[in-house]
């Protein structure tokens, strides 16, 4: 048995998903979202390489061998509005799965895993009509030299790059999450790098600077600025050095 494949994966997994695992493929979001136009659900498309990896607003995301990149297509029981709500429990569920690699990592609102301010993985959470589909990358086991600059991976952090072990506890936390939605923002909060941190954001409404003070349902970002208490819903967030 190759040690990142589909039985790999399978073997134990504590989650039901079907498995579709590919050596090397354009995006797996791209994929699930053409399974999710074919009327597919419960899929977890897996792979260790993506030629054509995708992050959020249009942004490349580099994807090279060695990594894990999962896209799990779900028929969500939750309204399409709260959407957000699986990116917050994917977040969980992969620093769950990472702690079981012995890596330590941490939430950064909206879709970043850190280590010490290191990007470890990035999620990248789609709507197609009836689905959603939810993509996590985790750099596990590729070569540094391919990873943008200042990314971690598990290897070099010293953690178990397994990297079925990592996508097979992956999809039973996000499972787990999925199934005690209360729970997620609790979870999320107890893992987040942002909260309690100067940040700044980049809303598509302007730019919103303040300390991070809480997230709400469905996975909205409260900030303390100075006019005031703030929600953003959206945008690219910037950690701050303490004033
Ligand atoms: C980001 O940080 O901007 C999000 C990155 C999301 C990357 C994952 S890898 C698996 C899935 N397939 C993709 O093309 N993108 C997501």
């Amino acid at each position: 048995m190759s040690d990142f494949d589909a039985a790999a994966v399978e073997e134990g997994l504590d989650a039901d998903y079907r498995v579709e695992f590919h050596e090397s493929i354009g995006s797996t979001n791209d994929r699930a979202r053409e399974l999710a136009r074919a009327g597919e659900a419960g899929v977890a498309v897996v792979a260790g390489e993506q030629t054509a990896g995708r992050g959020r607003r249009g942004r490349e995301w580099a994807a090279p061998p060695g990594g894990a990149y999962v896209s799990v297509l779900v028929d969500p029981d939750l309204a399409p509005a709260d959407a957000p709500l699986l990116t917050l429990a994917a977040g969980v569920a992969t620093v769950r799965a990472l702690d079981g690699a012995g890596v330590e990592a941490g939430l950064k609102w909206p879709n970043d895993v850190l280590v010490d301010g290191a990007k470890l993985a990035g999620i990248l959470t789609e709507r197609t009509a009836d689905r959603v589909v939810v993509g996590v990358g985790i750099n596990v086991a590729a070569d540094p030299d391919d990873l943008p600059e200042g990314a971690a991976s598990v290897r070099t952090l010293g953690g178990d790059p397994d990297r079925a072990g990592i996508v097979r506890r992956f999809l039973a936390a996000f499972d787990d999450c999925r199934s005690d939605p209360a729970g997620i923002l609790p979870a999320w909060r107890e893992r987040s790098v942002t909260l309690g941190r100067r940040v700044r954001v980049e809303t598509p409404d302007g730019t919103v600077e303040g300390e991070a003070v809480d997230v709400e349902h469905p996975g909205t970002l409260v900030l303390s600025t100075a006019d005031g208490r703030r929600r953003v819903t959206a945008g690219d967030c910037e950690h701050l050095r303490p004033a």
